[in-house]
């Protein structure tokens, strides 16, 4: 089973949200209706919440953890996502916050009380080093991460795509078996 209880904790998972058998959910996590969680992916809400909106999804090998709260850091870092987020492959995401309809491009890595707002593309590769805040509407690229450029029209509306997409795969994996 892909879905764990840590202490008093149980993932709440809305309705036509998909786990791969693969996947590990872990604790305090929520996820909104229509998200999906595919191959391999960890999203491990012991230490903190996890929170992710609908219709967001969570790709292969992605790694979803948070922050324990400390006396100086009473909240800690939790894992915060909007709706319609593409997180894609092997993603490294640790207690940050990230607005609805952003693209996290594969293999990224976003730290700590990185807070990245809405309509946000992060090219593949990049890293968002803890507490900087990523402007809604702009293409970041780069190890620390820059802002390149405005994202094009077609680019915010690929954000939104990419999630609809994803949600029209996920509704595959969870028809039934055909029959012969
Ligand atoms: C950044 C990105 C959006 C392309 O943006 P673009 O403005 O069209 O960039 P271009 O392809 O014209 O490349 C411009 C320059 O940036 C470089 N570049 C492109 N992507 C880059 C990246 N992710 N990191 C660093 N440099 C990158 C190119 O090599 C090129 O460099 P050059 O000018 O020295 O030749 C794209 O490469 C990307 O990373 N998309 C995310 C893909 C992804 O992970 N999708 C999810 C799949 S599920």
């Amino acid at each position: 089973m892909p879905i764990t209880r840590y202490l008093d904790t149980q993932p709440v998972l809305g309705a036509g949200v998909y786990l791969h058998d693969s996947a590990q959910v872990i604790g305090d996590v929520t996820l909104g209706d229509d998200c999906s969680v595919w191959c391999n992916a960890v999203l491990r809400g012991d230490v903190n919440r996890i929170r992710i909106g609908s219709m967001t999804n969570i790709q292969d090998l992605a790694m979803c953890h948070v922050s324990h709260k400390t006396p100086a850091k009473p909240e800690g870092s939790p894992l915060i996502i909007g709706d319609r987020v593409t997180i894609a492959h092997a993603v490294i995401l640790h207690g940050c916050k990230i607005g609805n309809e952003c693209l996290i491009g594969m293999g990224c890595i976003v730290m700590d009380d990185v807070v990245i707002e809405d309509r946000v593309m992060l090219g593949a590769g990049s890293l968002v080093p803890p507490g900087k805040r990523l402007d809604g509407g702009w293409l970041y690229v780069g190890r620390p991460a820059q802002p390149v450029r405005r994202l094009t029209a077609a680019e915010l509306e690929h954000l939104r795509y990419s999630a609809e997409h994803y949600v029209r795969v996920k509704n595959n994996y969870l028809l039934p078996p055909q029959r012969d």
